[in-house]
């Protein structure tokens, strides 16, 4: 199968995109977090085909993206009254809300057989003018190979995409660069079980307290089963380190002269103490680390790099987010 481009610069475009979806066809798209790969989330086979197209494990359920705040109500069969707030303040936007799904509405194989359902309505205006033109609910995990960086760019879904999928529709780089939060609602005390754009202390603004599920500190709380894979991960080791120059340059000589081929991934302040460089941003603009991280994780599978040191930031605000895909694409290794 050849994967049709798509632009999105006239009507007739968009149209195409809705009719490979409507015939149960995958098709990438942008969203303001990272691009999804979506197919009618009530059409089993069309959903059994992502997750052939990524390699993702079969219990790893997806999220269902949503063009009306209104059709949670088709999908989930009770609508807590936290997540009705939630709604109010983040939709559209990068939180996805796992609530009690309604039975026999949704295939099957987009919960991975949970009671629960994860529920977004994006804000990227493409995703947006798609599930409205569509009117059907669109499962979408990220338009990657399970395992590897999401995509940023319509690039980045080639990549790992092209030839599996009917076709991609190219709204230019993610804004946010990172996957949504994953609120549970589902219990008294919310629980993130992913971090990501919307932050704890976003949500605690609106909604009072919010647990935070770790690795570490809250073993018996709900997870998003995603987040026990291997993820985000390019070819070579990653470890992480922190960002300082003269640690930096010490750790650089000693791969070097054990024969490495160093990339580093550091904010502009730092620069490239490394033969192979990709700058993360303004070290005080967090947002701008997200943006680029994923980008500059996947650049260096195009270098010879052997290791990759990228640097760490404060666990505050988007940090939480950028941390925790750090420590997964490092499987938690420090320099
Ligand atoms: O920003 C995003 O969320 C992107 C864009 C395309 O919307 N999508 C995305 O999907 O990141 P995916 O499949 O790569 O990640 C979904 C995460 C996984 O960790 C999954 O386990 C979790 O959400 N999840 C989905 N449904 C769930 C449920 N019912 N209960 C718990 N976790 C759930
Ligand atoms: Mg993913």
């Amino acid at each position: 199968m050849e994967t049709q481009k798509i632009t999105v610069d006239n009507e007739e475009q968009y149209q195409k995109a809705v009719n490979y979806l409507a015939a149960g066809e995958l098709v990438a798209f942008p969203t303001e977090t990272v691009y999804g790969l979506g197919a009618v989330a009530t059409n089993e086979q069309a959903v059994a085909n992502i997750f052939n197209a990524k390699g993702r494990p079969s219990d790893n359920p997806l999220i269902v993206h949503i063009g009306n705040a209104e059709d949670v109500e088709k999908y989930c069969e009770h609508i807590p009254a936290v997540a009705k707030k939630c709604m109010a303040a983040f939709w559209p936007g990068p939180l996805t809300l796992v609530m009690p799904v309604k039975p026999d509405v949704l295939a099957k194989n987009v919960t991975a057989g949970l009671s629960t359902v994860g529920m977004r309505m994006p804000e990227h205006p493409v995703a947006l003018r798609l599930l409205q033109l569509l009117k059907q609910p669109v499962a979408a995990p990220s338009a990657n190979k399970s395992g590897k960086p999401s995509p940023t760019t319509a690039a980045h879904v080639m990549e790992d995409l092209q030839g599996k999928i009917a076709a991609i529709v190219d709204g230019g780089a993610t804004g946010i660069g990172l996957e949504s939060t994953v609120l549970d609602v589902t219990h008294n005390l919310p629980v993130i079980l992913r971090p990501g754009g919307v932050t704890a202390e976003m949500l605690r603004a609106e909604i009072g307290e919010v647990a935070v599920a770790t690795d570490t500190t809250a073993p018996d709380a709900p997870r998003a089963p995603g987040m026990k894979y291997t993820h985000y991960a390019p070819d070579a080791p990653v470890y992480m380190i922190e960002p300082n120059s003269e640690k930096i340059r010490q750790a650089v000589e000693q791969l070097t002269a054990q024969g490495e081929q160093v990339a580093l991934l550091a904010p502009t302040q730092i620069g490239a103490l490394a033969p192979i460089y990709f700058d993360l941003g303004d070290q005080a603009d967090l947002a701008s680390n997200a943006i680029h991280l994923y980008h500059a994780l996947r650049a260096c599978n195009h270098t010879e790099a052997t290791i990759i040191l990228a640097t760490t930031v404060p666990q505050q605000d988007v940090g939480v987010a950028i941390m925790n895909r750090l420590q997964k694409a490092s499987g938690g290794k420090t320099y």
